[in-house]
């Protein structure tokens, strides 16, 4: 059997600037837990605030990126690098979410890229992977997911971080943002599959510490559910995560 490590992880995306941000943390209150750790991807403009806030009230909260660029500095207009994320003493960021490959023409080589380079700084990587509606009812489900990791698992730098350093988030694309959380089956089915790829390419102590956190819709009404399932070992939590309400309950079931 394994061991869980669970990641309660919440993604802000572009909500709560930093008066808002330090709002939420100066009011939360968080139990520490034996084996589950809590995040918080928030907006680089809400970085500081939030390590701020985690500082002086010695929160047992990390503070990480939604995402960050694949070169150390240049002509990249709107981005921000893992160096800069380091000064103000952020190591954890987000890649590859489905609203940077829908929105933002991120691809699974710039996720590549991004993830490589984010681990060469010693960044902590949390990729999200995850099929569209049309890719599951097409019966591809299998097929993308192991399309959006093979660069990945054919890449020396990433096949000896995973386990320590990175992470996956499994986020089917028809789950976010929609309240149709995919069922304890769909996701297991999905998770296994993802640690059986793992599998494959890695000796099994790494392929056990390999957090696969599970995206989509999670609510404190499915959370206690879906983390019976062996291989969901937490979450990745959009909407739930910005109030302080349904965020803290999130952790309650931990
Ligand atoms: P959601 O978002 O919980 O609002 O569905 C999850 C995510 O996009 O990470």
């Amino acid at each position: 059997m394994r061991t869980k490590s669970i990641l309660l992880a919440g993604n802000w995306k572009m909500n709560h600037g930093p008066a808002d941000t330090a709002k939420f943390l100066e009011a939360i209150e968080v139990k520490e837990k034996p084996n589950a750790k809590m995040r918080l991807y928030v907006p680089y403009l809400s970085l500081q605030a939030a390590l701020e806030s985690v500082e002086n009230r010695l929160l047992p909260i990390e503070i990480g990126a939604q995402n960050v660029h694949f070169e150390k500095s240049g002509a990249f207009t709107g981005e921000i690098s893992a160096p800069m994320l380091k000064e103000v003493g952020i190591t954890q960021a987000l890649i590859g979410h489905s609203e940077r490959r829908q929105y933002f023409n991120e691809t699974n080589d710039t996720v590549l890229k991004r993830t490589v380079f984010a681990l060469s700084q010693g960044m902590e990587v949390l990729l999200c992977i995850g099929e569209t509606l049309a890719e599951r009812q097409a019966n591809r489900t299998e097929a993308v997911l192991e399309e959006q990791l093979v660069q990945i698992l054919a890449q020396p730098d990433c096949l000896s971080a995973f386990g320590t350093k990175l992470h996956i988030a499994y986020e089917p694309v028809w789950a976010i943002g929609t309240g149709v959380v995919a069922t304890p089956e769909q996701a297991e089915a999905a998770h296994a599959f993802i640690r059986g790829l793992l599998a494959k390419k890695l000796p099994s102590d790494q392929v056990n510490a390999t957090r696969i956190l599970y995206g989509g819709s999670v609510s404190p009404s499915n959370f206690a559910e879906l983390l019976k399932c062996p291989n969901i070992d937490g979450g990745l939590v959009g909407g739930a995560s910005l109030k302080l309400d349904s965020w803290t309950q999130l952790w309650g079931l931990l």
